[in-house]
């Protein structure tokens, strides 16, 4: 049964994407959306793909790619030789976790505020190795980042051989302090594979300056490529130690130019380049969407997202969970007490399909914290509006 409340009206940048007419999309997070003339880009370059596979796959496959790995570089404040594209963050952690040469007793560090795709990653390498997988215990809720880098060094060890550590959380959207993270686990002698799967677009990049021993990022969320666009960087000492998930031709067939690193994850077998090849277009579409570039609209995202947290946590009366200081474009924000205490339903809770089933809004739910506390998590991208956060409250309200 679909809910009569009046529908928000969304930004008119929302144009720009196919998103259902009807529904309010505030779950970004999640997979991102891309844009129309990014896809229609993507279906040109299918095309001539399909016109000529072996000069577009293979003889002239490096003229394309490289103008989007040189724009990704530029954007995310490396060096294009240090940088190769992954079809999604899970391929970039599982290149890296996998490729450590661990021994019995070692230890892999990780936090309770993982992402589980990528721990059951690092679980397994540790399995293979007879290693441990060590959990740091970040508080949730928490007041500031302090409590976050304490948690993390906390739990290292003299056996801890790498650190996965989020750049922003999945569940509990808290943008760690990932600078103080790196150095601190660096001067224990600690490398860190840092999981910014929803940095890139989010935050302003500069991993060259980070330097941490692995950074891994999506492009189809906040930057808006289509999906299967990802990236790994990896410190010029540790190239050479990196196999991309699937091995193919580029461990013994080098290519003028590219360093044996590129070599191995530029082709991972046959498949669709296309969203990669859209990455800089991508780049320069979504910063063009707002006069003052990406530094406006990661701004602007993010004061959405504030204003968005703060209007949601009066209406519920529920009290912010964290600063706002650790906020980017994504907040998690606790349920009121009548909705704590239920059992997990299934794959996906209740009330959350009866938001979109009823009030057309895309939310997800999830529990969080020693206590299971069930949350919501909200995103800004420039297609929102603040409109839609108080047609969530409304609906909240009328569960
Ligand atoms: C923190 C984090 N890491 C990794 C991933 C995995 O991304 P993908 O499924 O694109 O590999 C996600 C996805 O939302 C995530 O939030």
């Amino acid at each position: 049964m679909k809910v009569k409340l009046s529908r928000p009206k969304p930004s008119p940048l929302r144009r720009h994407w196919h998103l259902a007419p009807g529904i309010v999309f505030l779950n970004h997070g999640s997979f991102g959306a891309c844009p129309k003339p990014i896809l229609k880009l993507q279906s040109e370059l299918r095309q001539k793909m399909e016109a000529e596979p072996v000069q577009f796959l293979w003889r002239r496959y490096e003229e394309r790619l490289e103008p989007a790995r040189a724009a990704l570089a530029r954007f995310v404040g490396a060096r294009a030789r240090d940088l190769v594209f992954v079809t999604n963050a899970t391929a970039g952690v599982n290149a890296v976790a996998r490729s450590l040469k661990l021994k019995r007793g070692d230890e892999l560090l990780t936090t309770n505020c993982d992402y589980n795709a990528c721990r059951n990653v690092v679980v397994e390498a540790a399995r293979r190795a007879g290693a441990k997988v060590v959990v740091a215990e970040v508080p949730f809720p928490l007041q500031s980042a302090d409590e976050i880098v304490a948690a993390v060094l906390r739990a290292v060890t003299r056996r801890t051989r790498l650190a996965m550590i989020d750049h922003i959380t999945s569940d509990t959207a808290l943008v760690f302090p990932i600078a103080r993270i790196i150095r601190e686990l660096e001067a224990r002698g600690v490398d860190t594979l840092v999981d910014g799967a929803h940095a890139p677009g989010m935050l302003p990049l500069r991993i060259g300056r980070l330097n941490p021993a692995y950074y891994t990022g999506n492009l189809h969320k906040w930057v808006c490529a289509p999906k299967g666009a990802a990236f790994l960087w990896v410190r010029e000492d540790k190239q050479a130690s990196v196999q991309p998930a699937v091995i193919s031709h580029g461990n013994n067939r080098s290519r003028p130019g590219y360093s044996a690193f590129q070599d191995r994850f530029d082709w991972c077998g046959t498949f669709d380049p296309s969203a990669w090849l859209c990455v800089g277009e991508a780049i320069d579409w979504l910063g063009k969407r707002v006069p003052g570039g990406w530094t406006q609209l990661r701004a602007r995202n993010h004061a959405l997202t504030v204003q968005g947290r703060r209007l949601l946590c009066e209406r519920l009366e529920v009290k912010p969970p964290c600063p706002e200081s650790l906020l980017g474009t994504l907040a998690t924000i606790p349920l009121p007490a009548r909705f704590q205490g239920l059992p997990p339903g299934g794959k996906i809770d209740a009330e959350q399909l009866r938001l979109y089933d009823e009030f057309g809004i895309e939310v997800p739910f999830n529990r969080v914290g020693p206590k299971a506390t069930r949350c919501f998590r909200i995103s800004a991208q420039i297609y929102n509006a603040v409109a839609e956060y108080e047609y969530l409250a409304e609906a909240l309200a009328m569960l």
